[in-house]
C-alpha cells in the first residue's frame, strides 16, 4: 500500500481493512518517521498476517523495485493479492496554471501521475505472474475531481492523469484476457479530513482570484469533510470491489440529513453534458459566487 505513512490517512485505512481480512501487509511511504508511527498502530489492529514497513518514493524506479524485494523478503512466497496505490500529493498555496511554480507542477505529475504509472508496471506483472487462487484487487486512490471538470491547478490535472492511467490498465488488462482474475476499483473520494487536506487551506497566492477562489471552496467543504470518517471511506471501497464496480465515487455527506448528497454525481454529469453537447465547462457557473467571499469569512 503506497502513501500509507500517516494513521489518519486513506492508505492506512485500506492497510487496516486488509490486516482485518487477514492479509500480511507491507506499509510504505516515503515518510520514513511517520512510516514507522504508522507500523506500531497497524501491530495493535488484531490481525494473523505479518506487516512490514518499507520506504518508498514512488517517484523513484528503484525505490519501487526495493519495495518489491523487500515484500519478497518479508513475506517469501505469499502471492501479492492486494495493490493499493495510494500515495499523493496536493500544495498548501493552491497553485494554479497561471501562477504556480513549474517545480509544483512537476512534483505533482511526478507522485501522482508517473508514480501511479510506475507503480503499477513494476508491481503489476508480478502479480499476475503469481500462481494464486485468490482474485487479485488493483486498488488506486484517485479523486472525485479526476471525473469532474478540472480546477484545482495541477493536483486535479495529475489525478485526471492518474484515472486516464488506470483505465488505460484496464483496456490492457482486458486484452490480456486477465480481467476474469483481476479487480480493479479506482476511489475518488471528495473531501476527508486527513493531514494532507488539512495542509491545502492555507494561504492563497497573493493577486491570483482563481488560487484564492480554491482556497475558499477546500476551506467551505473542509466544514463538511468530516463527515466521512475513513473507516467509512474504507468500507465503502470494500462494497464497491466485492459488487464488481470499478469506479468507486463518494458525494459528501449532508450534516443536515446525515446521508449522502449527490453533488460529486451531478459534478461528473455536468461535466460529461458539456462534452456532450460541446459547450464550455459549466462548473466556473457554479464557482463564481464563492469568488467574492473573504478567506476569513470562511
Ligand atoms: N483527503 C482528501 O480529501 C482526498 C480527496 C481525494 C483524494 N485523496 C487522495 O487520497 C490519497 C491519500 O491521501 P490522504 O488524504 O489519505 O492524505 P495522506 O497525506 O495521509 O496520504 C498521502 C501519503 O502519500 C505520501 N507520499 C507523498 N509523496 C510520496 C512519494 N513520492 N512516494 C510515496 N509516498 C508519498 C505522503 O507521505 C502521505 O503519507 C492521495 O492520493 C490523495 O490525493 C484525498
Amino acid at each position: 500500500m503506497t502513501g500509507s505513512g500517516s494513521v489518519n490517512g486513506i492508505g492506512f485505512g485500506i492497510a487496516k481493512k486488509c490486516r482485518e481480512l487477514g492479509m500480511h501487509v507491507c506499509l510504505s511511504d516515503v515518510r520514513e518517521e511517520a512510516l514507522a508511527v504508522a507500523k506500531t498502530s497497524l501491530d495493535l489492529v488484531e490481525g494473523s498476517g505479518g506487516i512490514a514497513g518499507v520506504v518508498c518514493d514512488v517517484t523513484s524506479k528503484t525505490s519501487i523495485m526495493g519495495l518489491l524485494a523487500e515484500c519478497r523478503k518479508q513475506f517469501g512466497d505469499a502471492p501479492i493479492q492486494f495493490l493499493g496505490v495510494n500515495a499523493g500529493i496536493a500544495f498548501p498555496h493552491a497553485p494554479t496554471v497561471l501562477t504556480g511554480a513549474q517545480d509544483e507542477w512537476e512534483l505533482a505529475f511526478k507522485v501522482n501521475a508517473l508514480g501511479v504509472r510506475d507503480t503499477l508496471k513494476y508491481l503489476v506483472p508480478t502479480m499476475l505472474s503469481q500462481d494464486s487462487k485468490h482474485r487479485l484487487v488493483i486498488e488506486l486512490t484517485s479523486s472525485a475531481v479526476s471525473l469532474m471538470s478540472g480546477f484545482f491547478g495541477p493536483y486535479s490535472a495529475s489525478k485526471m492523469a492518474a484515472m486516464g492511467i488506470f483505465e488505460a490498465l484496464y483496456a490492457e488488462l482486458a486484452c490480456r484476457n486477465h480481467l476474469d482474475r483481476v479487480s480493479m476499483c479506482a476511489l475518488c473520494p471528495c473531501r476527508i479530513n486527513t493531514d494532507m487536506l488539512l495542509q491545502t487551506t492555507k494561504v492563497a497566492r497573493d493577486a491570483d482570484p482563481a488560487s484564492r477562489l480554491q482556497i475558499n471552496l477546500m476551506k467551505a467543504g473542509q466544514k463538511n469533510a468530516g463527515n466521512w470518517r475513513v473507516d467509512q471511506v474504507t468500507d465503502h471501497l470494500f462494497t464497491h470491489l466485492q459488487q464488481g464496480k470499478f469506479y468507486c465515487t463518494l458525494n459528501h455527506m449532508d450534516p443536515a440529513t446525515g446521508k449522502e448528497s449527490n453533488d460529486t454525481d451531478l459534478a461528473i454529469a455536468s461535466r460529461h453534458e458539456s462534452i456532450r453537447t460541446k459547450a464550455p465547462p459549466d462548473m466556473i457557473r457554479d464557482l463564481l459566487p464563492f469568488l467574492d467571499l473573504a478567506i476569513d469569512e470562511l
